[in-house]
């Protein structure tokens, strides 16, 4: 391909090709043919045609995932908005700014998934009113007036399939356990990834995270720091585990849901 002598296309990078081939070789494919949508990244919301109010997330927990489930085999969508860092090649990538449009793209991929990973830094508020011309500086203080978004993981998993496997991260500077637990079930996953950004090793945009998982009816499994890869490998052997442990959801959703249910 490389030679344009064989086929359409462009040849990937050699880099990615050995990357791929070692993961390959010494990786079990435990997600062979799994359906994975994973959100990830930053969205923005707009103020005027030039500004916006986003956050500092990076995208990186996110890419970890989707590099982890490609890595075992999985048919990996990743919804993303604004990162820091490239996607994975192998892939399929599609691009959201805003929570709305975040919300619009997850309802239409989210059926036809088996597994879904909210990783993204949505964002809970925008502007009302934005501006389709540019903010002047006039005054010596201004307002915003904000509106709430869309809560788009309590959207998807109110209309799930119970076959699905919903995974929620959750970002509070407060660990008591009791509104995590609480979030749990406002959000309705199955599993929700606590971490700390005031913790040492859990500061947003690092390369590392320090979570705690949280699951109905288990007790909290709080994890050292570790890179965001391996925190990525916990929650896919998690999912892994949910999956062995209903035999049911190893269908795929989405083919004969009500011989399954
Ligand atoms: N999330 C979402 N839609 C939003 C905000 C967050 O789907 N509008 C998702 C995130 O992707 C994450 C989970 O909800 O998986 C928890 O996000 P978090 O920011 O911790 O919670 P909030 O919904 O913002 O709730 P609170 O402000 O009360 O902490």
């Amino acid at each position: 391909m490389a030679c344009r002598e064989h086929g359409k296309g462009r040849m990937a990078e050699p880099e990615s090709i050995v990357a791929r081939v070692i993961e390959l070789i010494g990786q079990p494919q435990d997600l062979s043919g799994v359906r994975v949508l994973v959100t990830a990244g930053r969205t923005e919301e707009a103020i005027d045609p030039v500004r916006v109010l986003t956050n500092r997330s990076s995208g990186r927990m996110g890419i970890a995932l989707a590099e982890e489930a490609l890595a075992r085999g999985a048919e990996v969508t990743l919804l993303a908005g604004s990162m820091d860092i490239a996607p994975p090649e192998g892939v399929r990538i599609e691009r959201i700014r805003s929570a709305v449009e975040m919300a619009q793209a997850a309802e239409r991929l989210f059926p036809e998934c088996d597994v879904l990973l909210m990783a993204a830094a949505i964002a809970d508020y925008r502007p009302a009113a934005p501006r389709s011309d540019k903010l002047k500086r006039h005054e010596p203080r201004i307002t915003l007036d904000l509106e709430a978004t869309p809560d788009v993981l309590a959207g998807l998993a109110a209309g799930r399939d119970p076959r699905q496997i919903l995974v929620g991260f959750a970002l509070e500077t407060d660990s008591s356990e009791s509104p995590v637990r609480e979030k749990m079930k406002r959000k309705g996953v199955d599993l929700l990834v606590l971490n700390n950004p005031n913790d040492e090793g859990a500061a947003i945009g690092g390369d590392t995270n320090l979570v705690t998982f949280f699951e109905t009816g288990r007790p909290a499994r709080r994890f050292p720091v570790l890179p965001k890869r391996e925190v990525a490998q916990r929650i896919l052997d998690w999912v892994v585990a949910r999956r062995e442990e209903t035999p049911k959801r190893r269908h795929r959703v989405g083919k004969s849901p009500a011989r399954a249910r």
